[in-house]
């Protein structure tokens, strides 16, 4: 196809990145691209469930219809237990992490932890929504079940993950720790194609994105940052915009790409933030350092932390350099 290059072309010229790669990863990030694909298009059609009677008919098959998250929970765990590339799965969805049984499976090199839906709660208002994605190589051997040292890594480990962004128009972001590239869903060909080849996240930027109903909850570092932020300084284009959607993944994507602020702290209310470090801090921290930008807890680089448990909360500061380099050094 002249002009443009797809997603799976991308992935397959890339193998040769990773000296040793059999081409598993490449068959890994495929089945993640598939199930997005089943997603994407549920999540096109999700206010018109009622009115196409899908529940009613469902049911009468006893089949209830599911939520949004619990359905795109079931599309990538199947699209990853029939690829057999990966030994086991963790997500937000399921309080532990599912080890695959099959003997291809057993054979699979790595493990994926994953948020299915992100920012669910904007799913009835018509809000973007994405699903984050992390994969390791596993720790337990070759041949045997997943165990759950696989999935307690430190971000540092990681070898690919990536985000699909359900927005205006649905696109995936993903690194392997060779920079970040962005491909755009064509919905008229079925594939996504690059549109945002090397992304950078600008040094510096003009928006902070905190939900700041939560304030009063904060620390001083947060509280003074916040302050910062909304000081009147022409010369670094202060005040600075406040944009909140409520969707980390749309939050950082635009951020990602205008440049800014993303900050979910620890509150005296939950003293690890909200964000979960496995699925949701430690892929965006790897796009987002291989962007150029930080990642950071106030006290740590998130990608540092030795995870102790599967749904492990840490607070999260993530995007341009300079900001949160500003803003550490109020703590
Ligand atoms: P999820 O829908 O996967 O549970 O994640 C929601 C998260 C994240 O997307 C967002 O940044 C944050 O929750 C919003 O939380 P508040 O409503 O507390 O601001
Ligand atoms: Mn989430
Ligand atoms: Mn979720």
């Amino acid at each position: 196809m002249s002009g443009v290059k797809t997603l799976s072309e991308f992935i397959i010229e890339r193998q040769d990145d990773f000296p040793f790669a059999s081409g598993e990863l490449t068959r890994l990030l495929n089945d993640i691209v598939i199930a997005s694909k089943i997603v994407n298009r549920e999540v096109n059609k999700a206010g018109l469930a009622d009115i196409l009677g899908a529940t009613t008919q469902e049911n009468i098959q006893g089949e209830i219809q599911q939520k949004l998250d619990v359905y795109a929970d079931d599309q990538f765990i199947a699209a990853l237990r029939n690829g057999g590339e990966a030994c086991g799965i963790a997500s937000e969805e399921n309080d532990d992490f599912l080890a695959f049984e099959s003997l291809r499976s057993r054979e699979g090199k790595y493990i994926l932890s994953f948020d299915p839906l992100d920012g669910s709660s904007n799913i009835d208002v018509n809000v973007s929504i994405g699903t984050i994605f992390s994969i390791y190589r596993r720790e337990s051997e070759v041949g045997t079940l997943a165990k759950e040292a696989d999935f307690l890594q430190k971000g540092e480990n990681q070898v690919a993950a990536g985000y699909v962004i359900y927005g205006s128009s649905t696109m995936l972001v993903y690194t392997t720790g060779k920079g970040v590239n962005g491909f755009t869903l064509d919905p008229s060909i079925g594939e996504f194609c690059l549109s945002h080849p090397n992304m950078m996240i600008p040094k510096n930027g003009t928006i902070y994105s905190m939900n700041e109903g939560n304030m009063s909850y904060c620390s001083d570092a947060i509280k003074n940052y916040i302050a910062y932020c909304k000081e009147v300084d022409t010369e670094t284009k202060r005040p600075y915009s406040a944009r909140y959607i409520g969707s980390m993944v749309a939050d950082f994507h635009r951020n990602m790409i205008k440049g800014g602020i993303f900050i979910y702290p620890e509150t005296t209310k939950a003293v690890n933030g909200k964000l979960r470090l496995q699925y949701e801090c430690n892929p965006m921290a790897f796009i987002m350092e291989q962007a150029g930008g930080i990642a950071h807890t106030g006290t740590q680089r998130i990608m540092e932390i030795q995870p102790t448990e599967l749904h492990q909360r840490v607070p999260t500061i993530m995007g341009s350099s300079n900001m949160v380099e500003k803003l550490l050094s109020y703590y």
